[in-house]
């Protein structure tokens, strides 16, 4: 009787915790992994495109090393009908949407998709504004995984609001989507996001090189390196975690504008960051070195660490940096990143990683794929100008 009773109290108190919630333990319990067609591709998208990018994936071993969501960006859409239903340009998509995320399915991978939070998308396609609930509806019913929801002519319109309300539409549409914010930190989605996204973007759009910031135009902000993005997430680490991360946007590996060592140091560093390893390189087309860089498994599990602390800068010495997370079982992984143009050793305490000083530890490299033996206190290894070393730690 008494069994019944405690029983029937649980199931009360399971209806009554808020859907979303159930949902986002379960969705990007680790981050994110895929693929979006903007960094290379921008507004160049088109079905043929995607599947091809759907194979390639698979072809590549990038399915097997983790990578999951295919993710059309910007410019899918060009109008809406009389029903103010979304329409797909029927010059790139003939097939429809609902033909292209079965085919996505039927390589054993999951389907995104792109809208924004405005009256119109970032390249000026018809956004959600007014028609959450219905355009909640339609990528349910095309059986899209996960949605990017950006920023761009949003006007006076509240971003937490604004993005609580398409959760609420998706949650009500009744399919698992992960939900993307992109509202490029303005209003510091951290400090809120947890409960309504599942990542959300904490700067403007990343660009292909190493460092430097951009101006668009003349006193319009900006464009980022791949190190301002490194530097702007230190000190947001306490805000990530299972089923919310934190998004220093889509990767650049691949795409031409940085050289290899510096590929190594953007993949090495997204993976202590906990970053959502979004590829933006053209798949169908990759070197083999590209290709290394992107299914390097054992860099990839320090990404998808079940724990899911996000990594900080634990030392700075001027361009030489040590960034470094907690893993699973107390184990560490590092970064140790040289910024400068000269090779220098860089030292990594086991002290700054909140070890006791003398203690000894297994270290191995993540890209020689070595173990380096035992080291006592500390290890130092040298690292190229622009580039860096990654370990694992192991007490
Ligand atoms: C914004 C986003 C980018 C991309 C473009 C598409 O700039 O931050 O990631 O989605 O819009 O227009």
């Amino acid at each position: 009787m008494k069994l019944a009773r405690i029983a029937i109290l649980l199931a009360v108190a399971a209806f009554s915790i808020p859907q979303h919630l159930f949902a986002q333990e379960i969705l990007a319990a680790t981050p994110p992994m895929g693929w979006n067609s903007w960094n290379k591709f921008q507004c160049n998208v088109d079905e043929n495109l995607i599947r091809q990018t759907a194979d390639a994936m698979v072809k590549s071993g990038m399915k097997d090393a983790g990578y999951q969501y295919v993710v059309i960006d910007d410019c899918w859409q060009t109008a809406r009908d009389k029903g103010g239903n979304i329409i797909a340009d029927p010059e790139h998509f003939p097939s429809g949407i609902k033909a292209l995320a079965d085919y996505v399915h039927s390589k054993g991978l999951k389907f995104g998709i792109y809208s924004d939070a405005g009256e119109k998308t970032c390249a000026g396609r018809p956004a959600s504004r007014g028609h959450e609930f219905q355009d909640a509806r339609q990528y349910a019913a095309w059986g899209v995984d996960y949605l990017k929801y950006d920023w761009c002519n949003t006007s006076t319109q509240d971003a937490r609001g604004s993005y609580a309300l398409m959760r609420d539409a998706l949650n009500a549409a009744g399919r698992p989507i992960v939900f993307s914010l992109c509202e490029w930190g303005t209003a510091k989605p951290w400090l809120w996001g947890n409960g309504i996204g599942n990542l959300w973007r904490t700067t403007g759009d990343i660009q292909d090189r190493w460092a430097g910031r951009k101006e668009w135009k003349p006193g319009d902000c900006c464009s980022n390196g791949m190190l301002d993005i490194v530097d702007a997430e230190d000190g947001l680490e306490s805000y990530a975690g299972p089923g919310h991360w934190n998004d220093p946007d889509m990767l650049e590996v691949g795409n031409g504008g940085m050289t290899l060592p510096e590929y190594h140091a953007h993949f090495s560093l997204w993976a202590i960051l906990a970053a959502p390893l979004i590829s933006g390189n053209d798949l169908r087309d990759m070197k083999p070195e590209i290709q290394e860089i992107l299914t390097n498994k054992e860099v990839i599990a320090v990404d998808q660490d079940k724990l899911g602390r996000q990594g900080r800068r634990v030392r700075k010495d001027g361009d030489l940096e040590v960034w470094a997370r907690p893993l699973e079982g107390g184990n560490r992984s590092a970064v140790l990143l040289n910024r400068g143009t000269v090779e220098k050793s860089i030292t990594v305490k086991w002290g700054d990683l909140d070890y006791p000083g003398q203690m000894s530890a297994d270290v191995r490299d993540l890209w020689q794929k070595k173990d380096l033996g035992k080291f006592k206190g500390e290890f130092s290894a040298p690292v190229a100008p622009h580039s860096a070393v990654m370990i694992t730690i192991k007490p």
